[in-house]
């Protein structure tokens, strides 16, 4: 390389240096609100919660406990739409639960298609679904219970 080009490239290089390029932490430099800068917004007295507090029926009552959504071939499909959503990363499409994601747990995801999970009843599943030791307390609280329902009625057919 002659020393002009060198000479050349140095000076590119200091022009997008000086230009676009200059390296500060522009997201955190912009003018905004900074994590406790401010004081949350005082909350109206005598406020009472209409959501949450859900309570998981225990082991005895989930035994017993009905499937609330009628079984039609619309909820299956619901059912396993909301499963991809939620279950297929770690339980796989068919229920294997053999999947890059099931397959950093320990212990392993449940297969879904064992016919000890397809033994137990719509309610255990319901349970079992939100608190499954590799669940807790997630699923609780990102699965709407409508959708569990449906969730039971798709994992139904992973075992035929
Ligand atoms: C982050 C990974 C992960 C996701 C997501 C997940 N599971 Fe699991 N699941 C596990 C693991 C690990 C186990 C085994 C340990 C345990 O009992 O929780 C398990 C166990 C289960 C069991 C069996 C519990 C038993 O009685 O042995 C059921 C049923 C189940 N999962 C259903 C679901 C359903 C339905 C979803 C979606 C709503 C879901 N899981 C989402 C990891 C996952």
């Amino acid at each position: 390389m002659t020393g002009r080009r060198r000479f050349g490239m140095a000076l590119a290089f200091a022009a997008i240096l000086a230009g676009g390029c200059d390296f500060l932490p522009r997201m955190r430099s912009q003018p905004s609100s900074k994590p406790y800068e401010r004081d949350m917004p005082a909350m109206p007295a005598n406020l009472v919660p209409t959501t949450g507090g859900e309570v998981i029926p225990d082991a005895a009552k989930a035994r017993t406990l009905a499937n609330p959504v009628k079984v039609s071939a619309a909820a299956v499909d619901a059912g396993r739409t909301f499963y991809g959503y939620y279950c297929r990363h770690c339980h796989g499409e068919r229920g294997d639960s053999r999947t890059p994601v099931g397959d950093s747990y320990l212990p392993m995801p449940t297969r879904l298609d064992s016919p000890r999970v397809q033994a137990a009843t719509d309610g255990e599943l319901y349970r079992a679904m939100v608190i499954g030791k590799g669940h807790e307390p997630v699923m609780k609280s990102t699965v709407p219970p409508e959708r569990r329902w449906r969730i039971v009625h798709y994992i139904r057919t992973l075992g035929r």
